[in-house]
């Protein structure tokens, strides 16, 4: 060796500042979290290369470390390596010097992350013609406790050849608390940040770090272009969102990653959610484009036919696997709110069924990402609409929710097209033109109470918006039938009723009971519908009861002061329907 051993005696020790207690315990999620910190070193020293080996399971040895970056000399190591809390960039900068990269070191206390692991780490250095070794015993650390300057750390230099250069640091006597760090974890811990960055090349245990190891739903192809030659694509769709600045697809030419990572103008594409695109992350491999790439290896010259022809491909490999991947994402969700969406669906008129569940893809996709209560939110807010259908019962959904959703409800229903006026509209002329229907049917003479019933079971919207979905099944029909069978025996039976009892699926019911339109309701009528309500209350809770007729005795109140009893006639009833809808055109046009 040149120069020979050369051995400095003289101990050195941590320069700290009062932080250093609060930092110290800083505390990593895992060991290759804290593996991360030394390669976030190696990084910003500039290395192209990063070794790590880590030790097979039921072995004692070190964790290692090693990088072919810029090094330290004896001097860096005693007055920035053992530098405590002193922030490089403030020092630095935040550009790396050689390689211009953003720096990732922050508060002086990375190295320590080895700490966390093992119980003695050892560095060794190589810059500028000097070997530099440093050991720390982390007892030895924590015996000082608060006094950590104090603690003499044995630095020893020796000369080495001028043109090394790196650092290799070793983790031994690993902490038997934590389990050995798996490869496959550090792999996907480090795939995203470093996997595709030019000129830094991990290997883990001499296996270099791929696009491979990001983790997410994986798909690749591979083409033969006429120009750009063969051109593959891997594509991974990760489970959580990329940091923004590696997001997108990027180039790999020649082994070596040109430029940053874009979207190819598909985040453009309306059609995209772009909280999906922010998912997904691109790596094309298309070696002949060498000859098109810039000097410096930052772009690929934009008016390259061949690059042209590439990117059409690879820009339709995605847009098709993202739309995929959402498609399936939406039906998740509509399925995860499975049986409530469905019910619900089932229960409107199949034209309508099919808007509102074109409306549930648009909000849904609008709020891909979002909490699952936002998403609750809206998707109860059109189920409400699309089936009561009403724009003013989405206008009080609006004035009922609190001050500050309000704007934000409104703005995004706006912007999801929620309200379909004219859908809406159209749903009001039908309605209106059924309500005339009802009142031909109903000033008939010849009218009897079960055409009233057939006419009406099925618009319960006629008694207004929270009636709309209610619906009768076949057990409410058979318990009818079986109580008026029971009731109405013998002589009676010429006078049982025409009853039909509907419930919603919050298990609210009510019964209606259907008067021909010449019949006046009167105080009999009162007193019968009294007995059904207390009858039926026992099996089902309460219950509401209206009655429908031709009239109603004048010297009954028609604002019944018991309001789950309530007697209307047939004009009333349509009339009231009527002005709701006129009202509701009104609006519909006025906007
Ligand atoms: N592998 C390495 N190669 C060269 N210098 C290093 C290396 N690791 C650490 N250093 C030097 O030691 C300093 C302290 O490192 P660290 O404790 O991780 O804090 P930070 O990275 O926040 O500055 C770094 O800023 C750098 O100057
Ligand atoms: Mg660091």
């Amino acid at each position: 060796m040149p120069g020979g051993l050369l051995l400095r005696a003289k101990p050195a020790q941590f320069r700290v500042d009062p932080r250093l207690a609060r930092l110290l315990g800083e505390s990593y999620r895992s060991t290759e979290q804290a593996i991360k910190e030394l390669i976030d070193n190696a990084w910003d020293a500039d290395s192209q290369h990063v070794w790590i080996t880590l030790p097979a399971p039921l072995t004692i040895n070190p964790i290692v470390i090693q990088d072919d970056g810029s090094g330290m000399t004896e001097r860096e190591v005693r007055h920035e390596y053992l530098n405590i809390a002193n922030d490089r960039r403030t020092r630095r900068g935040e550009l790396t010097l050689d390689k211009k990269r953003a720096v990732k070191g922050r508060k002086g206390i990375g190295k320590f992350a080895g700490l966390v692991a093992a119980d003695i780490m050892e560095v060794c250095t190589q810059c500028r013609g000097e070997s530099t070794r440093l050991r720390i015993v982390k007892e030895e650390l924590l015996r000082a406790q608060r006094d950590l300057e104090k603690v003499d750390l044995p630095v020893e230099a020796e000369p080495c050849d001028a043109r090394d250069h790196g650092t290799t640091v070793t983790l031994s006597c690993l902490n038997t608390k934590f389990l050995l760090p798996q490869p496959e974890t550090l792999r996907k811990l480090l795939a995203l940040e470093y996997g595709r960055e030019r000129d830094f090349v991990l290997l883990v245990n001499g296996e270099q770090l791929a696009h491979e190891d990001i983790p997410g739903q994986k798909f690749s192809a591979t083409v033969q272009l006429p120009n750009a030659g063969t051109v593959t694509i891997n594509f991974t769709i990760m489970d959580k969102p990329a940091p923004r600045s590696q997001a997108g697809v990027v180039m790999r030419v020649g082994g070596k990653v040109v430029g940053q990572p874009t979207f190819l103008g598909l985040d453009e594409d309306h059609e995209l959610p772009p909280r999906l695109l922010r998912h997904v992350v691109v790596e094309v491999v298309a070696d002949s484009l060498e000859e098109d790439v810039t000097a410096d290896w930052g772009a690929i010259i934009e008016n390259s036919v061949a690059y042209d022809e590439a990117r059409k491909w690879v820009r339709d490999q995605i847009a098709h696997q993202v739309r995929q991947k959402f498609q399936a994402d939406v039906e998740e969700q509509v399925k995860r709110r499975g049986r409530t969406v469905e019910q619900r669906l089932a229960q409107m008129p199949k034209h309508r069924r099919e808007i509102a569940r074109a409306q549930l893809q648009r909000v849904l996709q609008k709020l891909y990402g979002e909490s699952e209560e936002r998403i609750d939110t809206v998707v109860n807010l059109i189920l409400d609409a699309m089936e009561k259908d009403e724009y003013w019962l989405v206008c009080e959904h609006l004035n009922q929710s609190r001050d500050g959703d309000v704007e934000v409800l409104a703005a995004a229903l706006e912007d999801f097209g929620l309200v379909d006026l004219a859908v809406m509209a159209q749903q009001a002329r039908r309605r209106l033109e059924l309500l005339d229907r009802l009142d031909e049917l109903a000033s008939n003479p010849n009218t009897l109470e079960k055409d009233m019933h057939t006419a009406l079971d099925r618009n319960l919207w006629v008694f207004g918006p929270g009636y709309s979905v209610m619906a009768s099944n076949q057990t409410l029909a058979r318990v009818i039938a079986e109580y008026t069978g029971q009731a109405f025996k013998g002589k009676r039976a010429r006078q049982r009723p025409d009853l039909f009892l509907a419930h919603d699926a919050w298990n609210r019911h009510v019964l209606i009971e259907f008067k021909r339109p010449s019949h006046t309701i009167d105080r009999d009528a009162e007193a019968q519908a009294k007995k059904y309500r207390d009858d039926l209350t026992p099996s089902f809770g309460h219950i509401e009861v209206i009655v429908v007729g031709g009239k109603v005795d004048p010297t009954m109140s028609s604002h019944y002061p018991e309001s789950d009893l309530q007697f209307l006639t047939y004009n009333a009833l349509v009339s009231r329907a009527r002005n709701a809808l006129e009202w509701l055109l009104e609006e519909l046009s006025m906007s």
